[in-house]
Order: structure tokens, then C-alpha cells, then sequence
């Protein structure tokens, strides 16, 4: 496969715009590609005080991306009613923002771990609800103790987290887990590990990628800590009134007509067989870039939580760009298939190797092969916030400093 991105100027020069698709956002350049004759629109499309979304989104998840962008391009390319999907869901933004703006939610991930995130949060249950369900569980009673957790929890605390494992696994075992169980299996998931005392460990970093029992002991003989009790009941409740903060009558009827049509499949990308075809309207949808994140040793510890096998995660990062490509033209395949004709996707791949290789070059040719005719890019300057640096992404040094997306559409 050429590598387009060799061949193009080092810099997309940005006119002002003048016939603007951005009613609503001020300095959005647009320049148009010398190989494509595409339109390239650059600026920060989502301003700052967009980026948090709807309080229901506020869970960590490694490489997760920002509810403004699905509501960017879900205003734009989507109607009321229409079918959302993103074949690398991760925590679900979009299938929640989906939700959330009047459309069906449709998600898939190779991580089992996906859906736990999500589908609780389609149907969020009272905070009363959940704290009389966490009194009716015994969380202080005797059990066997895995004695290297130890290196994160204070044993009482790894008592409690152990009792409410026990007690989850049974209710799934015995397909009773209802809407009030899963959301404090979600909220668990992630307050296992962090650096706040929100979290149920000792001081780790960064939150919910569990580094592994050899790390977080370095860790811990470098600050001399020793983990502190947490109380795993108070911290659920007080990380679920945190995540319940924007719910509302209007929007929790909302959200449970939405998770009435839901659809959600632990699957990889490459083989999406048990999704119809011409039945999405709108992909919006961020793959794995390349080596940069390790999805199946960064959930060790949620896995164990779950007890999923976390080394049976067969989790794709592609390593040499000429893998990445193939993975990801199959993925394109797969995405035609199912799209309506006249469906759109939005692709995010961010800036990788500290900005010197801009994957939606190498994406942008992908389409055509498989059907797609290549109708924009995007290009969003983020400037980091706090939050931005709680997966490790220090701001304007490696990782993803800048948010581009491709526009493909499916021929009508
Ligand atoms: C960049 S993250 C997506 C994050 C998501 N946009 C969010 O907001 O949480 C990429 C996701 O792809 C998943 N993944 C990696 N390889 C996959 C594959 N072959 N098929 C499906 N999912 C895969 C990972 O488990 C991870 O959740």
C-alpha cells in the first residue's frame, strides 16, 4: 500500500472559510487536499467548555475520546431515530451520546469489558436504589484474600472488593444481574486502581490501567505508602451521585426507549457477521493507533474483577503501519457492508510517533478499494486540559495531541 502521507506537504495551509458548514464555531479553516480534492476543515471544533458532555460519560477508559466529537458529527450527519455504531466502542461514548441525542446505540468491542461499561449506563437507576442494593450485601464478611492485591488494597478493603466480586459473579452465574447490579459493577470497574483517594487502591498511576503487582510495588517503596483503608460502598455511591449529577426524568425516558433498540456484541472488527447489512446510518469511531496502547495487560485487573481471562483478549495493535493498514482496510470492508447507502463514517486516528506520522493519510486512500468515496477530513486542535493527562499523555509531547478524522461515505 502507498504511503500517501510521504508524498504531502509538510503543512495544510488554512484559509478563512467562506462557505461555511460551522454556523456555530468561530476560526475553522478550510483548505482543500492536493491529492484529493477534499475539503480539509482545521480549528478546535469542540470548544473546551464542550468537552465533558453529559455527567453519564465521566468514566475513564484508555483512549477514549470526547462526547463533543460524537456530538459533532452526530448534528451533522445524523437524524433523530437513526442507527449509531461504533465497531471499537471501548467505554461507549458514542454509543451513550447516541443514546442521549434520540438515536439507537449500536456498539461493539473485542474487549468483554466494553459492554459491562456501557449498557448499565442506558439504564442509570436511582441513587436511592443503589445504596439500599449495596446495604443488602455483605461486604465485610470472612473470605480467602488473593494475597498479592495486597500491594494495592489495605486488606479490609480488599475484603470488601472480594465479597462484592463473589456476590456479582454469582447473580451473573445465575442470570440474575439486574440494572441495579451491573451499574455497581460499572462504577467498581472503575474505581479498582487510581491516584485520588476516589479509588480503592494506594496511589497508582494512571487510574484504571492497573500496572502490574511488580510496578505499582515499585511504586509503593518509592513513595513509602502502604495502601490506606478505602470504603468500597461509600466510594460506589460517591462516584455514581457524581455520574447521575445531569440525569433527569426527560432524559433517563430517553435513554431507556434507546436501550430498548440497543445493540451490543463483543466482536472484532474484522469479522462483524452478526451486524445486518445497509443497517447503519452513521459510524463514529476511533481504532487502536498502531503499538501505543496494550488493551489487554492495561485490564488485567478489571479482568480479574470479571473473571475474564485478560491474556485471552486477542486485543489488535498492529506494530508496523503496513499491518495497521490491512487491519484496517478489512475493518472498512466490514463497515461498507453494513452501512445504508448514503451512510456516513467518521474515523478519529490521532497524531502518533510525537506527530511525525498523520494516520489519516495513510487511512484516506483506504476507502475507495472498499467502496467508500472519501468525502473530508477534520482536523482538531485540542488544547489539553487537566483531564487530558490522566491517560499518561503529557501535554504536546507523544501520544495525541491533535484529534483527525476521516469522512467516508457509502455510494447511494
Ligand atoms: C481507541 S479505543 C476506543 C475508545 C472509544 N472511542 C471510547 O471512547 O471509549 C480502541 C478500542 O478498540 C478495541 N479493539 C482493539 N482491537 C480490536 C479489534 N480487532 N476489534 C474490535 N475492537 C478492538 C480496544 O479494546 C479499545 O476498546
Amino acid at each position: 500500500m502507498t504511503n500517501w502521507f510521504l508524498r504531502m506537504p509538510k503543512k495544510i495551509s488554512t484559509q478563512p472559510i467562506s462557505e461555511s458548514p460551522f454556523t456555530d464555531i468561530a476560526n475553522v479553516g478550510k483548505s482543500i487536499h492536493p491529492l484529493w480534492d477534499i475539503p480539509v476543515y482545521h480549528g478546535e471544533l469542540w470548544p473546551a467548555k464542550q468537552r465533558r458532555g453529559h455527567s453519564l460519560h465521566q468514566i475513564s477508559y484508555r483512549a477514549c475520546f470526547k462526547p463533543a466529537l460524537v456530538k459533532f458529527f452526530l448534528e451533522r450527519f445524523s437524524q433523530p431515530g437513526d442507527v449509531i455504531y461504533d465497531p471499537f466502542m471501548g467505554r461507549g461514548t458514542t454509543p451513550l451520546e447516541a443514546a442521549l441525542n434520540d438515536r439507537i446505540p449500536w456498539g461493539s468491542d473485542l474487549n468483554p469489558l466494553a459492554s459491562h461499561l456501557v449498557t448499565p449506563r442506558l439504564s442509570p437507576p436511582r441513587l436511592e436504589a443503589i445504596s439500599v442494593r449495596l446495604k443488602e450485601i455483605d461486604l465485610e464478611g470472612e473470605t480467602p484474600l488473593q494475597e498479592d492485591l495486597l500491594t494495592f488494597y489495605h486488606p479490609d478493603t480488599l475484603r470488601e472488593i472480594s465479597n462484592l466480586r463473589s456476590y456479582l459473579l454469582a447473580k451473573e452465574r445465575d442470570h440474575q444481574l439486574d440494572t441495579i447490579d451491573q451499574w455497581i459493577r460499572m462504577v467498581a470497574l472503575n474505581r479498582l486502581t487510581g491516584h485520588s483517594p476516589g479509588f480503592f487502591s494506594v496511589y497508582t498511576m494512571p487510574p484504571n490501567q492497573a500496572v502490574s503487582i511488580k510496578s505499582q510495588q515499585k511504586i509503593n517503596d518509592r513513595r513509602q505508602q502502604t495502601p490506606p483503608y478505602r470504603n468500597v460502598s461509600v466510594l460506589i455511591l460517591k462516584k455514581s451521585r457524581q455520574l447521575l449529577k445531569d440525569c433527569n426524568l426527560e432524559g433517563d425516558t430517553k435513554l431507556n426507549q434507546a436501550a430498548t433498540q440497543a445493540n451490543f456484541a463483543i466482536a472484532d472488527a474484522t469479522e462483524l457477521s452478526n451486524f445486518p447489512n445497509n443497517s447503519v446510518n452513521l459510524v463514529i469511531t476511533s481504532p487502536p493507533f498502531l503499538n501505543i496502547v496494550d488493551y489487554a495487560t492495561d485490564n488485567w485487573l478489571r479482568c480479574w474483577f470479571c473473571d475474564l481471562d485478560a491474556h485471552k483478549l486477542n486485543v489488535t495493535t498492529p506494530a508496523k503501519l503496513s499491518n495497521w493498514e490491512d487491519f484496517l482496510s478489512n475493518v472498512l470492508a466490514q463497515l461498507q457492508r453494513i452501512l445504508k447507502p448514503g451512510g456516513r463514517i467518521a474515523i478519529e486516528i490521532g497524531e502518533v510517533r510525537k506527530g511525525t506520522l498523520k494516520l489519516e493519510e495513510t487511512v484516506a486512500p483506504l476507502g475507495a478499494p472498499n467502496g467508500l468515496r472519501l468525502e473530508a477530513i477534520y482536523i482538531n486542535d485540542q488544547i489539553f486540559t487537566k483531564t487530558a493527562h490522566c491517560w499518561g499523555v503529557a501535554n504536546q509531547k507523544g501520544g495525541t495531541n491533535t484529534n483527525r478524522i476521516v469522512i467516508f461515505q457509502k455510494e447511494e
